[in-house]
């Protein structure tokens, strides 16, 4: 095909503002699928992406368009990740196409993910038409949002598409507007090959699947192909188009998208960034700007039965064969035996990654508060990496210790502005700016990623009903004053619950913990201290007094079943507790210690 009948876009967009509804359209009007075989959310293709309405791996799908002026289109559309901690997998897949529709919920506005995404994608140069969707509400307000598009992002929103992905009403005109409005891709099909490595995935069927961008050059069906960055050579067994179902294609020339096969064995050997090229006749440079993705937020899994820690095991090394984002290592912790040390992308990359061990692979784990990566610079002018609180070295030996910072863009109605810095403020963090559209603020803040890890997300939500949008990206690493705190249950350190804090503030944190702790932790036949400390000093302490009662005095000895029922829930609930010395600590006491309120 010609070059000028191809048109690349990805649709950007905050979550719930339509995203899939719209591509589901744009498939469904053009007869790509079927009207049978139409299913809701054709694009989500993971059950999980389904259940919780996100998008986690990017999907396309290629759409033949007859336009109004007659002639056939091609048109390919990346579906990208809507989460902050797929960032990376954004903008590569943003690299691969030309434009974007801009979509934004008409009763809404500009959200937080729809800024971070816009983005993106101006920075790779796209394109943009906005849309305007849901204008089927009664609540839907198309001039005061094209004015809201405009104020907040700067972009001419006068020709924005008003449209319905629900009823439909509009579609033909997004169909336009992406022949019209999007310019072609460009390329040279003499040239060397040349292609963009944009997503891969594991299909049980075929193996690994990668999906690729033509840059320059033509690929072929039993090509010998090679990974610019890991050097590997492949011969291409199967070369398709994403209909969205596989389509088996002879060639893909320039400026188009497919996906083939090489017997590749999983998809930690694929780089999502790489440039691939033909073996023999390779092209010059590799594509500029890749960069592998670096976990960010690290955890221990450990399994509630030590006997599960195989099956833990096995489930881990199934998952990674789909996902190559996390890292995982095997880990021992006094407290909890054997599990592993697992990093991630974000927070919901973390929580995604454990439902589906736990719900998939029916396993019962205990997570441990999550911790970003601090780098330690030793005495010795070495600097290291650390991924643990629990392997933090002597201080002694340490010269300083600097921490992940972030720039956080906070999007929210001005009554709940107040909460929101004081929020921030609490989380040591710098206020960089503050501009309003309307009655909505915009705050940016520099925080430390440590403090956000955990549940700031949930507290953003809950301080402010749900009306706060959050965006984030990696600004850099910072020094301060930061120390481990050990938290000790019956003189105990239990390895699973230490952490690095401010020093200014583990007092405060360490008072918090021990507390919550003491509420946590059932009472014992004997008496638990419980401490928090930094070296040998401790800064916190509270004492769980010993149990008196047996639990089934309170039935009178009377009801036979009921005391039966009563000693039953509690060995059912004994085996979610882990025994530590002579304490058992319930499995929801190391999620909560660390939740402050
Ligand atoms: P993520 O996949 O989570 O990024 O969300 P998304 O942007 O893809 O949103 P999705 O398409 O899942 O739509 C979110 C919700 O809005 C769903 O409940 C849709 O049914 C609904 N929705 C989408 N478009 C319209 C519309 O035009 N009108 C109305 N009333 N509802 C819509």
């Amino acid at each position: 095909i010609s070059l000028d009948r191809i048109r690349n876009f990805s649709i950007v967009a905050h979550i719930d503002h339509g995203k899939s509804t719209l591509a589901d359209r744009l498939i469904q009007s053009t007869g790509t699928v079927a009207e049978r075989d139409m299913q809701a959310q054709l694009l989500d293709s993971m059950d999980i992406e389904r259940e919780r309405g996100i998008t986690i791996k990017a999907n396309t799908v290629r759409i033949d368009y007859v336009a109004r002026d007659g002639q056939a289109y091609v048109l390919n559309l990346i579906d990208t990740p809507g989460h902050v901690d797929f960032a990376y997998e954004v903008s590569r897949s943003m690299r691969a196409v030309e434009g974007s529709l801009l979509v934004v919920d008409a009763s809404q506005g500009v959200e937080a993910q729809t800024l971070a995404n816009v983005y993106q994608a101006l920075d790779a140069g796209h394109e943009i038409v906005p849309v305007l969707n849901k204008i089927d509400l009664p609540a839907a307000d198309p001039e005061r949002v094209k004015q809201n598009i405009e104020d907040v992002i700067g972009l001419d929103a006068s020709d924005a598409i008003p449209i319905s992905a629900k009823t439909g009403l509009g579609i033909p005109d997004v169909l336009e507007a992406i022949v019209h409005r999007l310019p072609p891709p460009k390329g040279d099909p003499n040239a060397p090959l040349k292609a963009m490595l944009v997503d891969s995935w594991y299909d049980a069927y075929l193996g690994v699947v990668v999906m690729i961008r033509i840059i320059d050059g033509v690929v072929r069906k039993g090509d010998r192909i090679k990974m610019m960055q890991t050097g590997a050579v492949y011969g291409i067994d199967k070369l398709a188009v994403l209909k969205p179902q596989m389509q088996d294609i002879p060639e893909l020339g320039p400026g188009e998208i497919g996906v083939f096969t090489a017997s590749i064995k999983q998809v930690r050997d694929t780089r999502v960034g790489d440039t691939i090229t033909h073996e023999k006749k390779p092209c010059d440079q590799p594509l500029p700007g890749f960069k592998p993705s670096v976990p960010v937020v690290f955890c221990g899994l450990f399994p509630v039965d030590a006997n599960d820690f195989e099956a833990l095991r096995d489930a881990i090394e199934k998952l990674a064969l789909n996902d190559a984002s996390f890292t995982y290592e095997m880990e021992t912790s006094a407290a909890l035996g054997f599990g592993f040390r697992m990093g991630f992308l974000g927070l919901l990359h973390l929580e995604v990654v454990r439902d589906r061990l736990e719900r998939e692979y029916d396993l019962d784990l205990i997570t441990t508060a999550p911790s970003v990566v601090f780098k330690l610079h030793m005495k010795d002018g070495e600097v290291r990496d650390l991924h643990n609180p629990a392997d933090m070295p002597d201080l002694t030996y340490v010269d300083h210790i600097e921490e992940p910072r972030i720039k956080a863009t906070i999007m929210v109605p001005d009554d709940y502005l107040g909460d929101i810095l004081k929020l921030c403020q609490d989380r040591r963090g710098i206020q960089l700016n503050l501009t309003y559209a309307g009655n909505r603020a915009m705050v940016e803040y520099d925080l430390p990623l440590a403090e956000v890890v955990f549940d700031f997300y949930d507290r953003l939500k809950s301080v402010t009903k749900g009306y706060a949008s959050f965006d984030y990206q990696i600004s850099e690493y910072r020094e301060d004053n930061l120390v481990k705190m050990s938290i000790l249950v019956n003189e105990e350190p239990v390895d699973a619950l230490s952490m690095m804090v401010h020093r200014d503030r583990a007092e405060a944190r360490g008072r918090a913990m021990v507390e919550k702790l003491k509420d946590l932790i059932p009472r014992h036949m004997f008496k638990i201290p419980i401490q928090a400390a930094i070296g040998g000093r401790v800064i916190a302490r509270e004492t769980l007094s010993a149990m008196r009662k047996d639990v089934t005095a309170k039935c009178y000895g009377g009801d036979a079943t009921r005391k039966k029922k009563l000693l039953e829930k509690q060995k059912a609930g004994k085996k979610k507790m882990r025994q530590f010395g002579k304490v058992e600590i319930p499995q929801e006491a190391f999620i909560a210690a660390l939740k402050m309120d």
